[in-house]
């Protein structure tokens, strides 16, 4: 593949206009969307506006004059066609973690006298370390499988299944209908964590039976360092299921004032206490990125950039990295890795060189492709000078060795 061919990939892509909603700093290919999406053009502006128009000029009146008070399901309704979800489905909510806790708690207390949770080995840390912390609290234990085991561990005994959809590290991703068809033969209820999946690949958990899901507000949803996250209930649960943080914002009445808690009808019952207003005017401008945009379309630039880059890289690189991803583009969500035994230094080498990609202990390399603004010849031109820093060792220095307290 040419650069000629991949500048004709991009003059064709009906996505391209996208690339305009971000600010991108110029010379750098930013291929960490996965981690943290690109700034949004509109954010600064809406966060100084809600500042300054509403905060400043309107102070308290503005929980009522600018709705703030229905902002987290006034923007949990941008969300809902991007993972397939019905808008009264969806919450926006404190942190990823916290979202979770609060999932697998109600699932395992609607699932009472069964004792298992069941995981993935190396699943994110995050989701196995707050699986593990309730189980402690509730008594109950937590089996970590390997992927291909999921399905035959479930059983009678199961209360819940927390799985990552996309891998965090592998890219691979679960069959969502099957994991949830075999979890639902036993009674089981199954959390999926989404952080990895939402606005990155096409989702249609309505139509996949997806009952519990949590995600991640600043990654491929662009809602800014340490954005609000959101939460899925499906509409048959929110009923039964009680939250385990309850506070007052998910009162019926929250300003009766009364002290016995009674929680709000459907989906609001799983909010907790005051929701974050700027941190929601941001997350809003990273939801207003996806507008307009046909998630099919959103994947298929995704498995066209992620497959033009394996391509390159293997045919550049050849045995000095190892595809760590899925072979198969249909089979991965928006990111690949590649092993090599020195990856966090060649990692940082490119990052000097203005690829920004991120690493994953042990050796992994991590390349997060954002349809909405990374462009076919940004990979061919990353892949490049990935080869070239193979090539001259420029990744042996002492300055790429030095290991910095986020990688
Ligand atoms: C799968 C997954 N879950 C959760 C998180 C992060 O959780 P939190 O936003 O609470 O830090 C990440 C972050 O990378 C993740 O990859």
């Amino acid at each position: 593949v040419t650069l000629e061919d991949a500048v004709r990939l991009d003059a064709a892509d009906p996505l391209a206009f996208a690339r305009e909603r971000f600010r991108l700093p110029e010379c750098v290919i930013y291929f960490d969307g996965n981690s943290l999406g690109a700034m949004p053009a509109a954010t600064p502006a809406a966060l100084a506006g809600t500042a300054e128009r509403q905060w400043s000029d309107d102070l308290i009146a503005s929980w009522n004059k600018h709705g703030w008070i229905d902002w987290p399901t006034r923007i949990a309704a941008k969300l809902a066609p991007i993972v397939g979800a019905d808008p009264s489905e969806l919450l926006i909510a404190d942190s990823t973690s916290v979202c979770l806790f609060k999932l697998l708690a109600a699932a395992t207390k609607a699932r009472l006298g069964r004792g298992t949770i069941i995981s993935q080995k190396r699943n994110f840390p995050t989701d196995l370390y707050v699986a593990q912390g309730l189980a402690d609290m509730l008594g109950l234990r937590v089996k970590a499988v390997e992927p291909d085991e999921v399905e035959g561990a479930i059983d009678a005994d199961t209360a819940v299944v927390t799985l990552t959809h996309v891998d965090y590290r592998s890219a691979a991703f679960y069959d969502m209908r099957a994991v949830t068809d075999a979890a639902r033969a036993t009674g089981a209820l199954v959390v999926w964590d989404l952080s990895h999946s939402a606005g990155a690949i096409e989702l249609d958990l309505g139509g996949s039976g997806a009952e519990l899901a949590i995600g991640c507000g600043y990654k491929y949803l662009n809602g800014g360092p340490g954005a609000p996250a959101f939460l899925y209930v499906a509409r048959h649960l929110q009923e039964e299921l009680q939250s385990p943080l309850q506070g007052w914002m998910g009162h019926a009445e929250p300003f009766a004032f009364v002290d016995d808690y009674r929680p709000a009808d459907g989906i609001l019952k799983f909010l907790t206490g005051t929701p974050s207003i700027l941190a929601l005017a941001a997350l809003e401008a990273g939801l207003d990125t996806f507008e307009g945009i046909p998630m099919r379309d959103l994947a298929a630039k995704s498995r066209s950039l992620s497959q033009l880059f394996v391509e390159d890289v293997e045919a550049r690189c050849g045995d000095e990295v190892r595809l760590a991803s899925p072979r198969d583009p249909a089979q991965r969500g928006s990111h690949v890795v590649f092993a090599h035994p020195e990856g966090y230094s060649v990692m940082q080498a490119l990052i000097a060189r203005g690829v920004i990609g991120d690493f994953r202990a042990p050796d992994l390399m991590r390349f997060g492709f954002a349809p909405l603004y990374n462009t076919h010849a940004e990979m061919l031109r990353a892949a490049e000078i990935l080869a070239d820093i193979l090539s001259s060792r420029e990744w042996d220095q002492p300055r790429f060795h030095a290991r910095a307290k986020v990688t």
